[in-house]
């Protein structure tokens, strides 16, 4: 089973210890590729350093609605240059987050808005975190010229989703798709075309059962694809192929491996 984890943060300090042996199990649990997501400009510089010494591992830059007040000039110049390593496939992640308020919110949409820009400007798909911002972010993708994305980790709920799938975006669902009560999520799996569905860790937070407590991992992908094919009563191999090919046509990964022009698709 091919499968792609669409959203993971192997450059954080949680993998500090045993980073290569976590890449390593993702192998050999069938990943075809990983997005690794940057989250400020040092975790940027670490997901393009990661995806140079890895084929399968790609890199998204960015700067996250939690640090938009360290976003100056210099730092979007700094992600622009970072963009032009060819494994660069999306800028993310960016948003807005209205739960923790880490950084003020005009701050937030001003920084927002500047790497929406950015990522049209360099012609990238966009990776979006938005928590009870909703309204906002919709907003801002409104208003985008951008050539689509993610909206990772997705919690707007069934309510939101005939319009996030009318901005041409597709839905990210991750581990709390795997928790008994997420009925709402389930719904959204069941609802959601099967062309912008996308399947993500967000390692290494929210772990799916049955591992829920411990660090996440991008092997544990296959808990998300169980837990969709489930909910929308079809086979976990129409979900992984799906899911694979869908994350694939997005971030144009075929073909985009470092010092490969041609992408030897051995399943
Ligand atoms: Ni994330």
């Amino acid at each position: 089973m091919r499968l792609v984890d669409s959203h993971a943060h192997l450059d954080f300090p949680q993998f500090d210890a045993d980073r290569e042996v976590v890449i390593e199990r993702a192998r050999e649990a069938g990943l075809l590729a990983i997005l690794n997501v940057g989250a400020d400009l040092a975790s940027s510089r670490a997901a393009v350093a990661l995806a140079d010494r890895h084929d399968f591992i790609y890199a998204a830059v960015g700067v996250h609605p939690h640090d938009a007040k360290t976003v100056t000039p210099a730092v979007l110049d700094q992600l622009r240059a970072l963009a032009r390593h060819p494994k660069v496939v999306a800028v993310g992640e960016i948003g807005l987050d209205y739960y923790r308020d880490l950084s003020p919110r005009p701050v937030q949409r001003r920084v927002f808005a500047q790497q929406l820009a950015l990522a049209a400007e360099l012609g990238l798909p966009v990776v979006v975190h938005s928590r009870e911002a909703h309204d906002d972010v919709l907003a801002a993708l409104r208003d985008w010229q951008g050539t689509g994305g993610v909206l990772h980790s997705y919690s707007a709920g069934p309510e939101r989703l005939e319009e996030v799938l009318a901005l041409g975006f597709h839905i990210g669902l991750s581990g709390p798709i795997t928790f008994p009560k997420a009925h709402r999520l389930r719904t959204v799996a069941a609802a959601v075309a099967l062309d912008r569905l996308l399947v993500e860790t967000d390692c290494p937070y929210l772990t799916p059962v049955p591992h829920r407590g411990r660090r996440n991992e991008p092997a544990y992908v296959r808990y998300m694809v169980e837990a969709v094919a489930h909910a929308r009563g079809t086979t976990v191999e129409t979900v992984a192929q799906a899911t694979t090919e869908n994350a694939q046509r997005l971030f144009g990964l075929i073909g985009k491996r470092h010092g490969d022009t041609e992408n030897t698709d051995a399943s």
